[in-house]
């Protein structure tokens, strides 16, 4: 595939922050690709430039990729490592490399009339929706989204539509216990409730049951660990074994089936010792692992993990992202493509997880996040077709 011409600008996110669109251009049209970027950036991610420096990067790099023929992902990639020459794209960007990595990828999905997800398999399969429905963000809430998935799926749409009625009926009952609550949501658009988590446990119990879904939570534990305690907005202060004695004691108590970053982000020990506790239930990685193969090597010998996040932006190719997800998948990790609170309108995760054969994609449910959702539609409509 030759590159006819390769253009970059600087796009808004969901979250009002500048990031960077590449649009490249082949003999059979022009693709476009943007990247989403994170508000709780875990240290062990890819390096996120500034717009301007990813920019000005591009212009330093452009001619490497004008100026040659490329067959595979493989070839783009490693080209982006060697120029790059860094452990996590210090040098040139994790955002300007994930944009040109996947940027080729919807050139080749082009270049050979197929859609992203069927170029990346033959035998491409629908995840389950895993979605944020009621959260809060720093000091608003300690738990920092309460998700629902379902356990077995007929369709996504219907996955999806049973989530979305829930996430209705959760907004109803927060309006009338809640005399805080008008309806308002927060970066990810689920809603943002003062309730404490108790409250809000038992209240999306309750309608998560009359639908057949489970929750999920993630803690993103990192913001609240202050270097020796993880820190709550009512006063409570957990050592490491305490916090993993909440962390049992409502998934005990509540019908939660997933639980995500309930330790700080270089806590492979207490992950182990919750993973050991809680036999029948996902325990993911976000922050701890951020899409590294390396880190989750040591994830699965300390049996720390049995799901683990992916975000492509982490990590920053496509081939990472690929590597990545086969090696989870050969040691039996439940494999969870997920969104990040900025996002921009690229469904690109839509295809990775379903190229990918993945199990779930996490996604919110409503506002600018129905971009997914309705991608993941579409595909399933193909993919029945
Ligand atoms: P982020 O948050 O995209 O800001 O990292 C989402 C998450 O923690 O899953
Ligand atoms: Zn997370």
């Amino acid at each position: 595939m030759k590159v006819k011409n390769l253009r970059i600008r600087q796009i808004f996110s969901t979250t009002s922050q500048k990031t960077i669109e590449v649009e490249l251009e082949i003999v059979k049209g022009i693709v476009k690709s943007s990247v989403p970027m994170g508000t709780s950036v875990g240290k062990h991610e890819a390096c996120c430039l500034p717009v301007e420096k990813a920019i000005k990067n591009l212009h330093l790099i452009k001619r490497e990729f004008l100026a040659k023929e490329f067959s595979t992902q493989e070839e783009v990639d490693s080209l982006l490592h060697g120029l790059d020459g860094t452990r996590n794209f210090s040098k040139l960007g994790g955002n300007l490399a994930l944009a040109l990595s996947s940027a080729f990828l919807k050139g080749f999905a082009l270049d050979s009339d197929k859609e992203v997800f069927e170029f990346l398999s033959k035998k491409p399969s629908i995840p389950k929706p895993i979605c944020n429905v009621v959260g809060g963000w720093k000091g608003q809430s300690d738990i920092q989204e309460y998700l629902l998935l379902p356990t077995v799926q007929k369709s996504f749409f219907e996955s999806v539509e049973r989530i979305s009625s829930a996430y209705h009926e959760i907004g109803k009952y927060l309006r009338e216990f809640d005399k805080n609550f008008n309806f308002g949501k927060n970066i990810e658009s689920a809603w943002v409730t003062t309730l404490n988590h108790e409250r809000i446990l038992e209240i999306i119990t309750q309608i998560a049951t009359q639908k057949f879904l489970r929750l999920g939570l993630d803690l993103a534990a990192s913001q609240l660990f202050d270097g020796k305690n993880y820190v709550y907005a009512d006063g409570r202060k957990l050592p490491s074994l305490e916090q993993l004695n909440f962390v049992s004691g409502l998934v005990e108590k509540y019908p939660i089936d997933y639980i995500e970053d309930p330790f700080e982000e270089d806590d492979f020990i207490s992950f182990s010792k919750l993973r050991a506790r809680l036999e029948e239930k996902l325990v993911a990685a976000d922050d701890l692992v951020a899409t590294n193969l390396n880190r989750l090597k040591i994830g699965i010998v300390q049996k720390a993990i049995n799901a683990i996040i992916i975000k492509p932006n982490q990590v920053g190719t496509i081939s990472d992202v690929i590597e990545f997800v086969r090696e989870a998948k050969r040691n039996n990790i439940t494999t969870i493509v997920s969104h990040r609170s900025g996002e921009t309108e690229d469904t690109l995760i839509c295809h990775l997880a379903t190229g990918l054969g993945c199990d779930f994609i996490k996604l919110g449910i409503s506002g600018e996040r129905t971009t997914k959702i309705n991608e993941m539609i579409r595909i399933e409509e193909k993919l029945a077709s």
